[in-house]
């Protein structure tokens, strides 16, 4: 457990990143290629397993077939938006083609890269409504190299009814998403905070589910619902689909309270806890008025540097290229 006592004072003030100073250390150095704490001191996560080391992944000569990964939560509010936005730039630093499929008809994920999806007329609403429409006219690419983002308004809000009466409702986000399936390497599908068909889609195309939980008491309440949500997508719709992983967000290293609460969601789902932990910090929201991830907006802040130890991790793990 790290010692509150022994972390440096903007820690303490600011609970961003990797909860403990060392590993901040730690991940931060990984950007300029080296991930073993200087002082060699053990990387310890908040549930007291050391961390491995998550090298830098190596460059990729060509790119795709892409992992499409669903972040999913029908809680609303727990970082899944803030993981897709921050994760996807991570990986496009790494050399990943990413593109980020914004599925809330808030359109929060593609305001949040600086696409104003209320001016677009076309979103991945058409492509689900309409067939013969062409997913690379409706790509928009950002500002950060590497990463697109299909792009999401309040039409979307319509699809959920509209689709109702679709042959194989449930797959149509899968047949949007082949034409371009080769060219990325990974495809995040951020959802909408419930598990009506709109989800169900992201889940259906989907290789892999991540899911942000909040560091706060009822985290788990709902977990039960959308672990029995992923099996039954698996049984009868996707059977390849898997939980990659649960990312602890909005931890806060000074309270016994986020602790308890990792410790919880370690002693539930294991090694389905990603040793990454995201801490809290305004840095989030300032970055999102910015309209740019926080690798962006403060490279060097360490909620940056837990984004890039998430994605070194992922990779790591194969759940990422
Ligand atoms: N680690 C963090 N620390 C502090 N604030 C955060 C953190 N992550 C996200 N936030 C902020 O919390 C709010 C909710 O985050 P976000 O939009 O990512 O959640 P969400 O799960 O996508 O929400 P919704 O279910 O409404 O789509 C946003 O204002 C965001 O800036
Ligand atoms: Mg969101």
């Amino acid at each position: 457990m790290a010692d509150v006592s022994s972390q440096a004072p903007s820690e303490i003030q600011d609970a961003a990143g990797p909860y403990d100073a060392r590993v901040a250390t730690a991940a931060g150095a990984a950007d300029g290629g080296a991930s073993v704490a200087p002082d060699n001191a053990p990387r310890i996560d908040p549930v007291g397993r050391e961390i491995p080391d998550f090298p830098v992944p190596a460059q990729l000569a060509t790119h795709g077939p892409g992992r499409i990964i669903a972040m999913c939560n029908q809680k609303g509010g727990v970082g899944k938006t803030t993981t897709t936005i921050n994760l996807g730039a991570t990986l496009a630093e790494y050399g990943r083609k990413v593109l980020l499929v914004d599925f809330d008809p808030q359109g929060a994920a593609s305001v949040g890269l600086g696409v104003n999806p209320h001016e677009l007329d076309r979103t991945v609403y058409n492509l689900l409504m309409e067939r013969g429409a062409d997913i690379r006219e409706v790509i928009v690419p950002t500002a950060v190299d590497g990463l697109d983002v299909l792009p999401a308004n309040i039409d979307l809000s319509a699809a959920e009814v509209q689709l109702v009466g679709e042959v194989a409702r449930e797959s149509v986000l899968a047949r949007v998403l082949r034409p371009v399936q080769d060219e990325y390497d990974v495809i995040l599908v951020d959802c909408q905070p419930s598990l009506g068909l709109l989800t169900v889609n992201a889940l259906t195309a989907a290789h892999g589910v991540l899911i942000p939980l909040e560091c706060e008491f009822f985290a788990l309440r709902g977990v039960a619902l959308l672990v029995e949500t992923i099996e039954k997508v698996r049984d009868r719709l996707n059977p390849r689909l898997e939980v990659d992983g649960i990312l602890a967000t909005m931890f806060d290293s000074r309270t016994l309270h986020s602790r308890e609460v990792v410790a919880r969601v370690h002693e539930a789902f294991g090694d389905k806890l990603l040793h990454t932990v995201i801490g809290r910090t305004v840095k989030f929201p300032d970055a999102s008025v910015a309209a740019e991830p926080i690798t962006v907006y403060a490279p060097s802040h360490p909620g940056a540097v837990a984004y890039r130890q998430l994605a070194r991790e992922l990779v790591a793990r194969g759940d990422a290229a």
